[in-house]
C-alpha cells in the first residue's frame, strides 16, 4: 500500500507535532477515515442491494460505532462478547455470529444478542440448529469451498488441507440430511484475506459448482471477510457485479463482513524513541511500544508496519531497526530508513494502526496498555481510555480491595 494512502488522514499535517500532548505510546483512531470507510462501504450496499457488517473481530472500539451505524447494516461477531458488544452499541442493526465452536452453557445467552447464527459443522447444527430456529434466528452453515486463493499464508487460509473452518461437499454428501437443511436459511464462506475481487470471483465459482444445488433454497449467502474493498485500488466495479449476479441468479441477499476494510488506514501508533543501541553494526532505536504486545500481527502475519518518519525495508539510506522494551529478543517491529538519526525523546508513527491491534494487544511484561484516542476532522484529540496498573493486575488474579 503506498504510503500516501496510509497517512492520508494526517492530510499534511505535522504528526510528532500535533501529537506531542498525547502521552505515549497510545492509538490514535480518525473519525474521518473512518467514516471515509463507511462511505465507500455503504456505496457498495447502495449499489448492490447487499448488507455489509463490521467484523468486530478487526476493529471493536465501540466509540465509533454509532459513526458506523450510518453506513453498515450491523455487527458480525465471533461469539458471546462480541456478539453482546454489537447488540448494545449498534442497537437497532443486525448482529450476526459465527463461531468454529458454540457452548452450550452460553447459547441460551448468545441468543439474546444474535439475529443470525452461523454453525461450523454438521454436528453444531444438529445440537443447537433447531433451538435457533425456534427462538427466531436465521440459521446458516460455514461450507468449505475448498479454493485457496492465497499463498504461503496458511495460517489465514481457511482452505487450507485440513482445515477445520466449515463444511466440505465431501462431508455435507454424508451428514446433511433434508431434515437439516431445512434448518437452513443461509450459507456462509470466508476464505479471503487483505484480497481484491478477482479471488472472491475464483470463490464464487467454487462455490456455484460445489453448492450450486442448494443455493436456490437460501435466503442469504454470506461472503465473508478479506475483502481489501477500501483499499485505493481495490476493483469496487468488479466486485459488485459479482454481489449483483450472485444475488440475482440464487434469488438471495448477499452479506459480507469485512473488518480490515472498515478502519483500514484509520488509525495510527505514536510512540517515543527510548534509547539507540548498536551491535555488529546493527543500529536499534528501542521505542515504547511493543510488537509484541501492542501490534502482534506484526509478529504473527507477519509484515512491516508502515511508518511515517521512515521508510520500511526498500533500499535502506540511513537504516535503524525498530523494537519494542520487551524480554523478548525478537519483540523486532522491522527494518527501516529513517528520516533522522533517532535520539530518546523523538516521537515516531506507524500506520494503519486501528484493525487487529486495539482488540488483539496485551500486557507480556507487564507492558502498559496503550490508551486510545480519537482524532476528529479538525484534529482535536478524545481520550477514550484511561489504562493503568489495574488493567495489568486485574487479568491476573484476585482484585484486592
Ligand atoms: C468469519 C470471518 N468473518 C470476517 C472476518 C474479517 O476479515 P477481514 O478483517 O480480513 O476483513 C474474519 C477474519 O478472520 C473471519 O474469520
Amino acid at each position: 500500500m503506498k504510503k500516501s494512502e496510509v497517512f492520508k488522514g494526517l492530510d499534511g499535517r505535522n504528526a510528532p507535532e500535533c501529537f506531542a500532548a498525547l502521552r505515549t505510546p497510545c492509538y490514535v483512531i480518525d473519525e474521518e477515515r473512518l467514516k471515509d470507510n463507511g462511505r465507500i462501504l455503504a456505496s457498495v450496499a447502495e449499489n448492490t442491494g447487499c448488507r455489509i457488517l463490521l467484523a468486530q473481530k478487526a476493529f471493536s472500539n465501540y466509540d465509533f460505532y454509532p459513526a458506523l451505524a450510518t453506513y453498515l447494516a450491523g455487527t458480525e461477531a465471533s461469539g458471546l462478547y462480541e456478539a453482546r458488544l454489537g447488540a448494545e452499541e449498534m442497537p437497532g442493526k443486525e448482529v450476526h455470529v459465527f463461531c468454529a465452536a458454540y457452548r452450550a452453557d452460553e447459547f441460551d445467552e448468545l441468543l439474546k444478542y444474535a439475529d443470525h447464527i452461523v454453525f461450523n459443522s454438521v454436528r453444531q447444527l444438529k445440537q443447537f440448529g433447531k433451538t435457533a430456529k425456534e427462538s427466531g434466528k436465521s440459521v446458516g452453515l460455514r461450507i468449505n469451498p475448498e479454493c485457496s486463493t492465497q499463498e504461503g499464508h496458511a495460517i489465514y487460509d481457511p482452505c487450507a488441507p485440513g482445515s477445520r473452518l466449515g463444511v466440505t461437499r465431501e462431508i455435507w454428501n454424508r451428514e446433511m440430511t433434508d431434515d437439516l437443511i431445512c434448518l437452513l436459511d443461509g450459507l456462509h464462506f470466508h476464505t479471503l484475506c487483505e484480497q481484491d475481487a478477482d479471488a472472491l470471483a475464483a470463490t464464487l465459482e467454487a462455490v456455484e459448482q460445489g453448492f450450486g444445488d442448494v443455493l436456490p433454497r437460501m435466503k442469504w449467502l454470506n461472503m465473508g471477510g478479506g475483502h481489501h474493498i477500501t483499499r485505493e485500488d481495490y476493483d469496487r466495479p468488479l466486485l459488485e457485479k459479482l454481489i449483483r449476479r450472485t444475488q440475482d441468479r440464487w434469488n438471495l441477499q448477499v452479506y459480507l463482513e469485512p473488518g480490515e476494510a472498515v478502519a483500514l488506514n484509520a488509525g495510527y501508533l505514536v510512540t517515543t524513541v527510548l534509547d539507540a543501541t548498536e551491535n555488529g553494526g546493527i543500529r536499534t532505536a528501542v521505542l515504547d511500544v511493543s510488537a509484541a504486545c501492542h501490534m502482534p500481527d506484526v509478529i504473527e502475519m507477519p509484515y512491516t508496519p508502515p511508518l511515517l518518519n521512515g521508510e520500511a525495508d526498500g533500499n535502506p539510506e540511513n537504516p535503524y531497526r525498530l523494537a519494542g522494551p520487551t524480554c523478548l529478543a525478537g519483540d523486532v517491529i522491522g527494518e527501516y530508513s529513517l528520516d533522522r538519526d533517532p535520539v530518546p525523546g523523538d516521537r515516531l508513527v506507524f500506520g494503519d494502526m486501528a484493525i487487529y491491534t486495539t482488540c488483539k494487544n496485551n500486557t507480556f511484561n507487564g507492558m502498559p496498555l496503550p490508551d486510545i484516542y480519537s482524532m476528529d476532522r479538525e484534529g482535536r484529540f478524545g481520550k477514550l481510555t484511561d489504562f493503568g496498573y489495574a488493567d495489568f493486575k486485574g487479568r491476573l488474579g484476585k482484585r484486592k480491595a
